[in-house]
């Protein structure tokens, strides 16, 4: 099945006028996408977690206009940000092929987030995500038989052209994105929902983002995947994610937590692994991601509690555990951790469902 079918075709509908909004949350990988093909095509597959908190909410007003071409209007927090601009640009113009309804309309553009700018967490996710879910109501509009399937399958093909890791926050609270032969309907080209049974110890899987380092990353993700590129353990790693995810996807499916945290605390590390091996090599992880995380091994055997953590591609540390162990897990960060965040700062989020229409 190709990229073809996401291809609009002209409805013969024209809307002259309108406006939507969406909201989209960040995600988690726990099995990490890291490196990457030409158009944005995972050189291996990964599954995350949807977050419920931590999203972006965009607004999209949209007019018929005379001259075709991709004309827009953005603004961040209700100012103007031409900063963001060349992003979006880009983002459109790589999708106009699919959504050539695009250079009818001057659009107006409306973003903010729930979580704070400068905290580390990457917005490229959520925020790709939500403008996807927009542009793909207003293709709805001009085709009203679009099916909920489809939509969703184009938001995210669209979305992961933005951002790769945006296809995994569009829908489901589990989601597989890259072929894998034991996901049904797996592909490269957009996120699934993770077919498998849930295991109960997993709903309302608790995601507390520790925040180490709020300052501007040194290497983009972008950097990073690239490194992967003649890199001495490429094909190893490439091999080793869908291992992992296979045996990931049996603990999830058991409750098996024992295996599920071997697996993801392997992933994080090997991230960074991957990182400190490239060349040129770097470190995104500060002193404190790993005296985080030496606190969170020792509380782990001392009381039992299956805590573990996950990294994205920075310093911050992602606490992952079921909903019943809240209260001492939420004691531990407020003693413990709290003080090892900068400025004392954590945000507590859980597991959620993805991308929400609120207008
Ligand atoms: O979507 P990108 O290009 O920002 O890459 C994200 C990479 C990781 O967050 C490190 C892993 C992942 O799978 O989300």
């Amino acid at each position: 099945m190709g990229q073809e079918k996401f291809i609009f075709e002209f409805s013969g509908k024209k809307i002259e006028k309108g406006a939507f909004q969406w909201s989209a949350p960040s995600n988690i990988a726990l099995v990490k996408y890291w490196g990457k093909k030409e158009h944005q095509i995972p050189a291996n597959p990964s599954l995350s977690f949807t977050l419920t908190n931590c999203k972006t909410i965009t607004k999209l007003d949209f007019q018929l206009k005379e001259a075709s071409g991709i004309s827009f209007d953005l603004f961040f927090d209700g100012q103007p940000k031409e900063e963001f601009k060349p992003k979006i640009q880009k983002f459109l113009e790589r999708i106009v092929n699919y959504c050539p309804y695009i250079k009818d309309y001057h659009f107006i553009i409306h973003t903010e987030n729930t979580f704070p700018h400068s905290s580390g967490i990457a917005s490229s996710a959520s925020g790709m995500a939500a403008l996807a879910v927009n542009l793909m109501q207003l293709e709805k509009a001009l085709n009203p038989n679009l099916t909920e399937e489809f939509f969703n399958q184009k938001a995210s093909f669209l979305a992961r052209l933005g951002s790769g890791s945006a296809c995994r926050s569009i829908s489901g609270e589990v989601v597989v994105w890259g072929t894998h032969p034991e996901i049904s309907g797996s592909s490269d080209y957009f996120g699934v929902p993770f077919d498998g049974q849930l295991h109960t110890v997993f709903k309302n899987y608790q995601d507390v983002i520790l925040l180490v380092d709020k300052g501007e990353k040194k290497v983009s993700s972008t950097v990073g995947h690239d490194l992967m590129h003649n890199h001495p353990f490429a094909q190893q790693r490439f091999e080793q994610a869908p291992e992992n995810l296979s045996k990931l996807k049996k603990a999830l499916e058991s409750g098996d937590l024992e295996t599920f945290i071997a697996i993801v605390e392997s992933e994080a590390l090997t991230l960074h692994a991957m990182m400190m091996t490239s060349m040129p090599y770097f470190i995104l992880m500060k002193p404190n991601t790993l005296q985080i995380i030496e606190c969170i091994w020792s509380f782990r055997s001392q009381f039992k509690v299956p805590l573990c953590f996950t990294l994205d591609a920075g310093a911050n540390v992602h606490l992952l555990f079921p909903k019943k162990d809240c209260e001492k897990v939420l004691e531990f960060v407020e003693n413990t951790l709290a003080p090892l965040c900068q400025n004392g700062h954590y945000i507590v989020d859980e597991m959620g469902f993805g991308a929400k229409k609120m207008l």
